[in-house]
């Protein structure tokens, strides 16, 4: 049975009650914390940074899981590490030596994950699959959560497993954007391991019951 990752992204949580959401997800079947950080320069918005990831940290009692939408990247890596997240998503797009990226991020001890726009192709990273931990296939375009999921998502990540396969890569596939109890068997189906969701968790009713939704609906 397929055991696929939930993880619920910060964005969406009430900022003014952070800890008790953190601590709704600790007390949840979620299995990450999905940590958004933006620059307002590689993408048109502006989240938070490490003051905030490190109140975040003292509290999450799970992998957290850094997806950082910002140009030149790694002159974070080791404040990152530092900061306590496990795994580490740079954007494809934003870096020139991608290869020497994913080197820094292993040697801090943490997870190197690779988040693709949805104009990038799976092409790209023929070269590089080998040593990628994670990629994050944004089914949205990144800067803002609530948006819808782009259709097109289903075929890049058959595309992406059919490269992770062919590679013998060990690779895992995270999809990032829209995600809800609407699309997330068809991604399981396509080739997804984890599955971020942040308004679909935070906006419900019952967030801890719609985690745990989304997790039976993922195992088959
Ligand atoms: C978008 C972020 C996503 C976002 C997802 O730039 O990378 O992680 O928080 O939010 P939803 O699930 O609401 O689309
Ligand atoms: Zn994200």
């Amino acid at each position: 049975m397929k055991n696929t990752l939930i993880a619920p992204s910060i964005l969406a949580a009430d900022f003014a009650n952070l800890q008790r959401d953190i601590e709704m997800i600790n007390n949840s079947e979620a299995d990450w914390f999905h940590i958004d950080i933006m620059d307002g320069v590689f993408v048109p918005n502006i989240s938070f940074g490490m003051p905030v990831l490190a109140a975040i940290a003292k509290h999450a009692k799970k992998t957290i899981d850094v997806h950082l939408m910002i140009v030149d990247p790694d002159q974070y890596i080791k404040t990152f590490a530092d900061l306590g997240a496990n795994v580490l998503s740079v954007h494809y797009e934003a870096c020139s030596h991608l290869h020497r990226t994913l080197q820094a991020i292993k040697a801090e001890g943490m997870k190197a994950g690779v988040a693709i726009n949805p104009h990038t192709n799976i092409d790209l990273l023929e070269d590089i699959i080998n040593d990628i931990d994670l990629v994050c296939v944004m089914s949205v375009n990144p800067g803002f959560g609530g948006q819808s999921f782009i259709e097109n998502t289903y075929e890049k990540v058959r595309k992406l497993k059919a490269l992770i396969n062919k590679k013998g890569a060990s690779t895992i596939i995270e999809i990032d954007g829209g995600v809800t109890n609407k699309n997330a068997v068809q991604l399981v189906e396509v080739g997804a391991d984890v599955l971020v969701a942040g308004n679909f968790v935070f906006k419900a009713e019952n967030p801890t019951q719609t985690i745990a939704d989304l997790k039976k609906l993922t195992a088959f």
